[in-house]
């Protein structure tokens, strides 16, 4: 299994962001930890961070092609607004699970509709940097049960 994490714009920040909602965690150790959990659940893992839609876009549309089994994306602010992130996701066949650092639902409006999400197995939020690892887990559960 390969599995991908792609981070949406402004996720390189993570660390010094807004500590108070989306904790103190760097991206850097997120992804440490999450090649930790991979090698135990001894699947590939690749990470992927774009401030770019038209990158994500063409990530998530040559994931079949590159050999990717499954997706776990955090589309960030994209999440609010990208119709080509959702489509691309629905057309790609590769299941991907929406994971968000913060509560998106418990945060302002226009946080709180995710256009991604209905092209995803599932969306974990609000569990702070865990949430990675819980997407991870969860997906390749699910990918274990497709074959
Ligand atoms: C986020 C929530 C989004 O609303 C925001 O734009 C982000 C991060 C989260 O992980 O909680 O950049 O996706």
């Amino acid at each position: 299994m390969k599995i991908i994490v792609i981070n949406g714009p402004n996720l390189q920040l993570l660390g010094s962001r807004k500590p108070e909602i989306y904790g103190s965690e760097t991206l850097e150790s997120i992804q440490k930890h999450l090649e930790a959990v991979a090698k135990e659940l001894k699947v590939d893992i690749g990470f992927f961070q774009s401030n770019s839609e038209g990158e994500i876009v063409d990530l998530v549309g040559s994931s079949q092609k590159d050999g990717v089994t499954g997706i776990v994306i955090n589309p960030a602010a994209y999440t609010h607004t990208s119709v080509a992130i959702h489509d691309a996701l629905e057309s790609a066949g590769t299941p991907a699970i929406e994971v968000h650092i913060s509560n998106i639902y418990k945060r302002e409006e226009f946080r709180r509709k995710s256009l991604t999400a209905s092209a995803c197995v599932g969306q974990i939020a609000g569990l702070g940097t865990d949430g990675y690892e819980w997407a991870l887990r969860a997906l390749v559960n699910h990918l274990k049960k497709q074959k």
